[in-house]
């Protein structure tokens, strides 16, 4: 496939697209900036638009606006060349009627690594699409991304895709972005081993990887600089030769080919409709090598890798199931990688969502097999994203400026110390102040974020927090509360509730918004002698 410049260049202007507001990425829908309060669904729920009717409400009572839905080639090109968009039509329709914004996840030549979800006519076809294969010589259900073939079947279904969204959701925009494959990455051994991948290997690194790393030898990530560096920072050789012998050299190798393929994908639909496109990462669990985790992924430790080979991959995402949220999203936000979480584990506290568009400025936030959650009404995403969904246009306003942060507490970290104009503020775990209310049982996740409004105004949201203050500029100052409200916004209009004084703000020393329910607060801070 030959690609010539985006035959629709006079639409990419308003299509979905993303823009950065100082150190932030937002996607731009409509000439707007979008929050994506969201959830990914189940592999197979996506698969039946009976299955899904009675869905559709749960997702709208816990405050959604966006659902990250699969499309599978096996369902939409079940034999060469015919295509079938009925099941994609339909489950868009049933979004646009519950108002509901769509990410499609191309689940195309890899899910969770396997190549579960092509088609059997490629599946069944092992000498036209050849598959990887393990050092002593079998064959995994993968597709080895040394294949033309593979890579072109896959880049002709997805532009197919793509061609059909233009046409039937090119106006609406329904459908916001891309997902291209699902947490791709080599197991159970670190490096393809098939006749072409051995091949491949002898060869020489490209030389466009080796301008990337001469170019951005400051920025890049540690252990990419650190594998070049030790080897003697070669302008040319083969992978052993430029990286060093070894499981690291294995993923770097593996990670380019993978992010080349997927980036000819991704191109090949974005020739046809230039939506945002990422990809996401399975992390690694700790202490697992290349080959024991799905490998060569876009990891944080090869961000570089991914960049260099696959520009038409707008950015790296993680799906967060580990405990330590917080530092997994660290890891992406470097080098100016937009943030969004397509996957976590929807057990987590929702006060992640809160950290993460406060504190990472992050694009959206959705919790896996969000049809699952039990009693949606009564949920913590009823609670939180009600909140979040307040709160938008404050946020989508703050991100990317210096004005806005949020922090994350748990049993790990039970104090957050955060500047923010002429402030500083301490937030405290609730569990740390022994007033509060607690239940037996491990220490609850809390969160949240703050919003500088004004010189000495500040909006403070989210749970289970006890803040207070002092002044970050004036030594031998005292910081006092001034007014301190709770509220609701109404269509980005503050709302007043309660005056929040006497025992609700421990007599002028503390801001407290209690565990086990989601809220804002409103303050006014001041200093004296
Ligand atoms: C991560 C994958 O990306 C999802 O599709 C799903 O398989 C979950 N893991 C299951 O936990």
């Amino acid at each position: 496939m030959l690609f010539v410049a985006s035959v629709y260049p006079q639409e990419a202007a308003t299509l979905p697209h993303l823009k950065k507001q100082g150190t932030a990425t937002q996607l731009i829908v409509h000439n707007t900036p979008l929050l994506m309060l969201g959830g990914e669904l189940g592999n197979s729920s996506a698969s039946d638009a009976k299955y899904m009717a009675p869905v559709w409400p749960q997702l709208k009572a816990m405050h959604l606006n966006t659902i990250l839905m699969p499309v599978y080639w096996e369902l939409i090109e079940p034999q060469e060349g015919q295509f079938d968009f009925a099941l994609v039509d339909d489950l868009i329709a049933s979004a646009r009627k519950y108002d509901l914004n769509v990410v499609v996840l191309w689940f195309g030549s890899w899910k969770n690594s396997m190549s579960c979800y092509v088609p059997g006519w490629v599946k069944t076809n092992q000498t036209r699409f050849p598959r990887s294969r393990t050092q002593d010589g079998r064959a995994v259900e993968i597709l080895t991304p040394f294949s033309d073939e593979n890579r072109n079947a896959d880049a002709k279904a997805f532009a197919t895709l793509m061609k059909h969204l233009r046409v039937s959701d090119g106006e609406q925009n329904t459908v916001l972005m891309i997902q291209v494959e699902n947490e791709i990455g080599m197991i159970p051994e670190a490096k393809d081993c098939c006749a072409e991948a051995k091949e491949s290997f002898s060869r020489q690194v490209p030389a466009e990887l080796i301008a990337y790393l001469s170019k951005n030898n400051n920025s890049l990530t540690d252990e990419l600089r650190q594998a070049w560096n030790t080897a003697g920072m070669s302008n040319s050789g083969t992978w052993e030769q430029v990286f060093g012998k070894g499981l690291s050299t294995d993923e770097i190798f593996m990670a380019w080919h993978f992010a080349k393929y997927t980036n000819y994908v991704a191109q090949a639909g974005k020739h046809e409709y230039p939506l945002p496109m990422y990809v996401n990462a399975a992390l690694i669990r700790p202490n697992y090598k290349p080959g024991q985790y799905p490998s060569a992924g876009p990891l944080p430790h090869l961000m570089d890798v991914w960049r260099a080979a696959a520009p038409h991959i707008d950015f790296l995402a993680p799906d967060i199931y580990f405990p330590n949220f917080a530092a997994w999203l660290g890891k992406y936000d470097r080098g100016g990688n937009a943030i969004f979480v397509p996957e976590v584990d929807r057990h987590q506290s929702v006060t992640n969502a809160f950290y993460a568009l406060g504190r990472h400025n992050a694009m959206g936030y959705c919790p896996f097999s969000i049809e699952s959650v039990e009693n949606p009404e009564h949920s913590q995403f009823n609670k939180g994203y009600d909140v979040l969904r307040q709160l938008t246009p404050l946020i989508l306003k703050h991100q990317g400026t210096g004005t806005m942060a949020g922090f994350l507490l748990d049993s790990a970290a039970q104090t957050a110390e955060i500047e923010l104009g002429d402030y500083v503020f301490t937030v405290k775990h609730e569990h740390t102040w022994p007033y509060a209310p607690r239940s037996e049982g491990p220490t609850p996740r809390f969160g949240g974020l703050i919003i500088m409004t004004g010189k000495d105004e500040f909006y403070i949201a989210g749970s289970g927090v006890l803040v207070t203050f002092q002044s970050a500029t004036r030594e031998n100052v005292i910081t006092g509360i001034a007014s301190m409200e709770e509220g609701v916004f109404v269509n980005g209009t503050w709302v007043a509730g309660r005056r929040m004084n006497g025992d609700e703000d421990h007599q002028g020393r503390h801001l407290h918004l209690p565990g086990g329910e989601y809220g804002i607060q409103k303050i006014r801070l001041y200093t004296y002698r």
